[in-house]
């Protein structure tokens, strides 16, 4: 499967951000959106570009702290599924998503999906 990424990155919790697009292809429907996001992390790194910063824990659905927001909904599409359960079959090849933190004053973006 390809997607291209809409992802908003942001230097630090003072600079503006903006949404960089980046086209990722060869993501299995098994990978989660974390594994996904780990296999641009390391195309960006062995390019020599900073990898995009994103929240985790657990990887179990039980923290809460993969808190992305997928096409504008909180997790992503499924209801009750955190973002490291929601697998990348989900959606459809070639599509675009975009990715960006969750935004509220109590939790002030601190670097990119941060
Ligand atoms: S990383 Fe803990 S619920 Fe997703």
């Amino acid at each position: 499967m390809k997607f291209t990424l809409k992802i908003w990155r942001q230097e630090t919790p003072q600079s503006s951000g903006k949404f960089v697009s980046y086209p990722i292809d060869s993501i299995t429907g098994d990978m989660s959106f974390l594994e996904m996001l780990d296999m641009l992390n390391v195309e960006l790194v062995r390019k020599g570009e900073p990898a995009v910063e994103f929240e985790h824990d657990c990887r179990e659905g039980i923290c809460g702290s993969c808190s992305l927001t997928i096409n504008g909904c909180p997790h992503g599409p499924d209801t009750g599924t955190a973002t490291c359960q929601l697998h990348m079959r989900r959606f459809k090849d070639g599509e675009t998503l975009y990715i960006e933190p969750w935004r509220a004053r109590a939790f002030p973006v601190i670097k990119d999906l941060v």
